[in-house]
This record gives C-alpha cells, structure tokens and sequence, in this order.
C-alpha cells in the first residue's frame, strides 16, 4: 500500500514569477503526495546547482523542462516500485544518479522536488501529521520566527547593504502571541515609514525596501516601531540581521555602498560589533563572506557569548563546510536550507551534525518562494528554535507561519521556543 508507482512533475512558477518544479508522487493505491521546491538571489558559491533549461525562447532560459523530463525517466525507472517511506534509500539512489559533488547532473532543484514529495507521502500513508513523521514523538518546540520586515541587498532595489532587518519575538509566551506581534510592529513600521515621506512597497521576502540615509536608520526605525507597539526591544523583541555580505565582498574588501566605505575583513567585524553594541542584536547571519573564515572566528570569538553568529552561504547546509566551521569555531548557528544541498536526508544529516555540537538551527525559506510549507513542519520536526521565512506578508511567506499557527493550534505538547533563548 506505499509503493511508488508513477511521478509527474509540472512547471509552475515562484514568488518572483520564475519557473520551479511541483513533483508529485502517485503510489499503488493510487494515494498522492507533492512538493514544490523554492529558489534563491543571493546564492552562495558552494551551494549545489540548479538545473535550468538555457533555452532563452522560453522564461529567458529559466525553464524547468529538462529537469521534468529527468524526473519522468532516469527518476521514475530508479524508484518505481519502492517503498515511499524509504527516505534514506530513496535519497542514496537519487544522489547516485546524479553521482556530482554539486548536483549538477540533474539538479538540486530536480533531486529535492522528489525528496521533499517522497516525504510528504510517507506521512499521509503513516497518517501522521509531516512533523510527526520527520520527529517522531520526540519534538518539543514551535520555533521562533525571525520575520524579515526591511529588505535590501538582492532583495530590493534600494541603497541597503545588509539585506534583511528581522524581529525576533523572543519575549512571546506563545507562536501565536510572536505573529501578533510581529503583524502590529509591521503596521507601524509602515505608518512611521509614512510619515517620514519614505516608500511602503516590499522586496521580494515581503519586508519595506525604501532608501535609508544608512545601514543604521532602518534600525532606528524598527526600535520606534517596536516601542510604537508597547513592546520591549530588549526584551520582549530583538533585532536579527542577514548582512549577506558574500554579495558586497570583492578583492578582500567589504564595499559598502550605503555608508561609502570600503573594509577589510578586521574593520567588517568592527563595523558589526559597533552595531551590536549599540542595538539589541539577536544574531547576526553571513557578517563575513562564505570564504573569509578568518573574518568568521574573529566575528564568533566577539559575540557568540550573547548573539547568535548564524553561517547561511559559509556553511550551504553542507556537512563537510559545517564540520570545518565547527573544528575552527567560525559559527554557533546555521542556516538550514534544503535546496542548498538537494535532498532531505543530507538536511537531515547538517541538522543533526550541528546538534551534536550545540550549533543552533535555523530553517529557511528562499527569496523565490512557493506555497509549500514543508520548511514549518522541518523546522518542528527537527525541534529547531528558530525559523526563518520573510515578512508577514505576501502568502508565501504566511503560508509557512500559518502552518505553525495550526500546528501550534492542534498540539498542546509543543512550546515556543522564544523563553529558551532570551537569555
Ligand atoms: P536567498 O536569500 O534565498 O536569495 O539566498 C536568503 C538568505 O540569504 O538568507
Ligand atoms: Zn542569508
């Protein structure tokens, strides 16, 4: 009754209106299951590779046909007839039919479409709730969202460097309460935005992109907007940041155009250390490019006894990249982010890595998103604390935060994880 029988895979189109892949699975009893697969603008350059058509008569080569065809053949000969809950075989024989280090045979994008579906089948087949089925009995909690509400870098077409300014509603007692929250501060963010003549439209992860004066003013302005709430930002809400500065590192030099200065690797790491000592900083992701590992345990060895030091491009959700960030203590957190490396057992692997070590994880969606919501039930699957996933707009970043309000909902055993780590 849980035999894979057929798979169809469809071109549909993300956030941004780029295509990206649907893969459905269709079992025996004709039961089906499916995932859609996000993609990012800022990506690191250790990140496993999308598959794209390059066919420039269609989406400027961003089609995603090759990659169905794939799917139809190589794919389905190799796993029709298998057991869907046999994630980690299934995986292994996906990872040899591509046999690159960097997926670039057949595509993380193509590898995770099907990994992800292969999941979400097994738990309708277990009839268990997808969390469920990735953490058993043991999970624990509803994770802290990190809600991205100001956006810059590749993000938006503004003068930012950093790329994100996000809450981090530690002091919330529930997940609930931490959405609330974090939907009043936006509204009056907007409102302090208006009033100072300052834009209101959103980048692509749904937080405000107008121009700043500097990389400092959209800090002012969230500490007025949380104030403007009647919540504590040292407590009750704290700041976190995506510098995302792989994107502005160029010959050894941090440019940042905003400020018009041009740092080195010691002088970036005073530049952040400034700012966390004159804001309630929470964490602080990608403060050094995905190369500069010097910068990254110069940046560890300063703030990691009180804010998260989180490695998204350093460490791509890559085992290898993370155990040698744990070796040299270049990070105490990682961005966790499934299409970096191509299949949920190798996510499931970075994760337990970096639990082994007191690494802290951090679910992620992408800049190009879909409806899916597969990243919610990872993020309490794993008993991750925190998440990652936009603003509390645009439906598909809510469309995660609405899971975990119905997860929140419908299981009284989880708690939120914000008392954990307001310290
Ligand atoms: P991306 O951005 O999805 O465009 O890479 C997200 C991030 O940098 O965390
Ligand atoms: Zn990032």
């Amino acid at each position: 009754m849980s035999i894979i029988e057929n798979l169809k895979a469809y071109e549909i189109l993300d956030s941004r209106g780029v295509p990206t892949l649907l893969t459905e699975i269709i079992l025996d009893t004709g039961i089906k299951g499916c995932a859609s697969v996000p993609s990012g603008a800022s990506t690191g350059i250790h990140e496993a590779l999308e598959l794209r058509d390059k066919d420039k008569k269609r989406y400027n080569g961003k089609g995603v046909l090759t990659n169905i065809d794939i799917i139809n053949s190589s794919i389905l000969d190799a796993i029709q007839g298998l057991d869907v809950r046999d994630q980690k075989n299934i995986d292994s024989i996906l990872l040899k039919l591509d046999g690159t280090k960097n997926k670039s045979k057949l595509g993380s994008n193509t590898l995770l479409s099907v990994s992800l579906a292969i999941a979400k089948t097994a738990s309708i087949i277990d009839d268990v709730e997808l969390y469920q089925y990735l953490g058993g009995i043991n999970t624990n909690f509803l994770p802290i969202p990190l809600v991205n509400v100001i956006n810059g870098g590749a993000h938006a077409y503004n003068n930012l460097d950093i790329q994100e300014y996000m809450l981090a509603p530690l002091g919330a007692k529930t997940f609930n309460e931490a959405i609330r929250w974090c939907s009043e501060i936006f509204f009056n963010l907007k409102e302090l935005l208006k009033s100072n003549n300052y834009s209101t439209s959103v980048g692509d992860e749904g937080g405000f992109a107008p121009n700043f004066k500097n990389n400092y003013e959209p800090l002012e302005f969230l500490i007025k907007a949380i104030k403007k709430s009647k919540l504590n930002p040292e407590k009750d809400v704290k700041i976190s940041l995506d510098v995302a500065s792989s994107e502005f590192y160029k010959q050894n030099k941090y440019l940042l155009s905003a400020s018009n200065k041009s740092l080195v690797s010691d002088k970036m790491v005073d530049f952040l250390t400034d700012i966390e000592k004159k804001y309630p900083i929470f964490s602080i992701e990608d403060g050094c490019a995905e190369d500069d590992w010097k910068g990254w345990i110069n940046l560890n060895s300063k703030l990691s006894h009180h804010v998260y030091i989180v490695g998204d491009d350093l460490f791509v959700t890559n085992k290898n990249r993370l155990e040698k960030g744990i070796k040299i203590n270049a990070a105490n957190a990682i961005l966790v982010k499934p299409n970096q490396i191509g299949t949920l057992t190798e996510t499931l692997d970075t994760i337990s890595l970096a639990k082994e070590n007191n690494i802290e994880t951090i679910i992620s969606h992408r800049s190009g998103e879909t409806e899916d919501n597969f990243i919610a039930d990872l993020s309490v699957g794993t008993n991750s604390k925190m998440i990652k996933t936009g603003s509390v707009t645009r439906s598909e970043r809510c469309s995660k935060y609405n899971r975990l309000l119905v997860i929140e909902r419908n299981n009284n055993n989880l708690t939120y994880a914000g008392h954990l780590l307001n310290v």
